[in-house]
């Protein structure tokens, strides 16, 4: 089984007729993804995207990433948001976190920029680049946004500077809308090779698009098998709700409304610390609205134990985990006996670091659950580029449902604007003059 969504975290605080209540509901709610009948109907492409994606424009994608491949030793990859968390999670999820380090020959460094606004780190990318060659990947559907477009001006001039217009041309790949808005427009005009980000899948669902598998497929990851494993998630969890897909979003709607209203997606290797801040953005930009929805957090495990593990335990009882266990780690260590037993591991001699890291997470599970803390647990076999597809269907999916459920429009964002438009005036742009006195008058 691709994803086995198991109940034993769940013992003692979500009862199964609960369950079998939110079955119309469920039904309800996945039926309004499938005929478009609920808010946010617009941006429903990714519901269908793993069986009907564009076939010409995957094939341009793996062609770019070769060419990427065989002409950079870098490559920058510059986005925010929905433009940028996916592909990161993926890259990190299938080749580790320290992917740059243990790449085979033939791949290129990546690196994220544009996902803040620190001079200090773009910088520090500039200085790891070097005198290596080097390519971009730059990806806005509005071509407007303060972070990237600050980052592409630069990456763009040092091409430029480095390789000439003409050679620069070659190596800058923008992803963006097909038609409309800055970055097209700047691409079609200097002749950069385009992908395209759809009209109909919003940035939080758009990993499985050009968005993601562009920098996925550079870094190494079989695009082709992510690709397979969102198609089998589909074909899952599209008939009936009998499945583990609406069995989370039920559970989450249950315990959110029985007053745990924050999720904490929990791991226990480094290589998912990403795909928990895209689980966040996925989330918390679908359902944190009209004053409701489950605040998604996560925790990387045993690291955070040591930390906000005290509060889990025994802070504030409003929240639940979803633990997203992978069996089998991508390689294995073993603990060896010592002649002198000074730490006491040696009864452990001859386990893995896995064996550790299973135990770490049972004893965890149990302490948390006698804590008042539920648990959802996801249990995947490897942490593959089919089980990311396959796991991005699954929370997809389960976020639409969930949204539905809770009442909202899971598919835009209208509160991510304000802060936006703070910024712009108190930057002076022109059109904000107004707001920018009534801000300065407060500060
Ligand atoms: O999900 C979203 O819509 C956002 O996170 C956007 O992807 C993000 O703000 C970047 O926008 P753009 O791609 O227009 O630069």
């Amino acid at each position: 089984m691709a994803v086995n969504l198991k109940m034993t975290g769940l013992s003692g605080f979500v009862h199964e007729d609960e369950l079998v209540n939110m079955k119309p509901m469920l039904q309800t709610a996945q039926q309004m993804l499938y005929d478009g009948s609920g808010a946010g109907n617009d941006f429903l492409g990714w519901v269908e995207l793993p069986n009907r994606y564009d076939r010409s424009e995957f094939d341009r994608i793996k062609q770019a990433a070769k060419k990427i491949q065989s002409t950079c030793d870098v490559l920058v990859v510059i986005g925010i948001g929905g433009s940028y968390l996916g592909a990161r999670a993926a890259i990190e999820f299938v080749n580790g976190q320290m992917y740059n380090g243990v790449r085979p020959a033939g791949i290129p460094e990546v690196y994220f920029v544009g996902n803040n606004i620190s001079s200090s780190y773009l910088n520090d990318v500039i200085q790891i680049i070097g005198e290596r060659d080097f390519g971009v990947n730059v990806i806005s559907k509005s071509g407007t946004t303060t972070e990237p477009a600050i980052a592409f001006r630069i990456f763009k001039k040092l091409l430029e500077q480095k390789y000439g217009k003409a050679g620069a041309k070659e190596r800058i790949f923008a992803t963006t809308d097909k038609e409309r808005g800055a970055l097209k427009k700047l691409a079609d005009d200097e002749g950069y090779e385009t992908f395209v980000v759809p009209d109909d899948v919003g940035g939080r669902f758009s990993v499985l698009t050009a968005v993601g598998l562009l920098p996925m497929a550079a870094a190494g990851v079989d695009v082709d098998a992510a690709m397979q494993g969102a198609a089998d998630a589909y074909k899952a969890f599209a008939d009936g709700i009998d499945h583990d897909c609406a069995r989370y979003a039920a559970l989450r709607n249950i315990l959110g409304r029985g007053g745990k209203e924050l999720e904490i997606l929990v791991n226990y290797d480094p290589s998912l610390v990403m795909l928990g801040e895209w689980f966040k953005q996925l989330f918390d930009e679908s359902e944190g609205k009209d004053h409701k929805g489950i605040f998604a957090m996560s925790a990387n495990f045993s690291t955070d134990l040591h930390s906000i593990g005290q509060f889990i335990q025994d802070g504030t009882r409003n929240l639940f985990e979803t633990v997203v266990w992978v069996k089998e780690p991508r390689s294995e260590s073993i603990i060896e006996e010592t002649e002198v037993d000074m730490d006491g591991l040696n009864y452990l001699a001859g386990k893995s670091v896995q064996f550790v890291n299973s135990k770490a997470y049972q004893g965890t599970l149990m302490a948390h659950m006698d804590g008042g803390t539920p648990n959802i647990i996801l249990e995947i076999d490897r942490a593959d580029a089919w089980h990311f597809g396959y796991l991005v269907y699954f929370f997809e999916k389960a976020c639409g449902i969930s949204g539905y459920l809770l009442g909202v429009n899971p598919f835009n964002q209208p509160g991510v604007e304000a802060y936006k438009k703070n910024m712009f005036a108190l930057l002076g742009k022109p059109g904000y003059e107004e707001r920018r006195k009534e801000l300065e008058a407060r500060l």
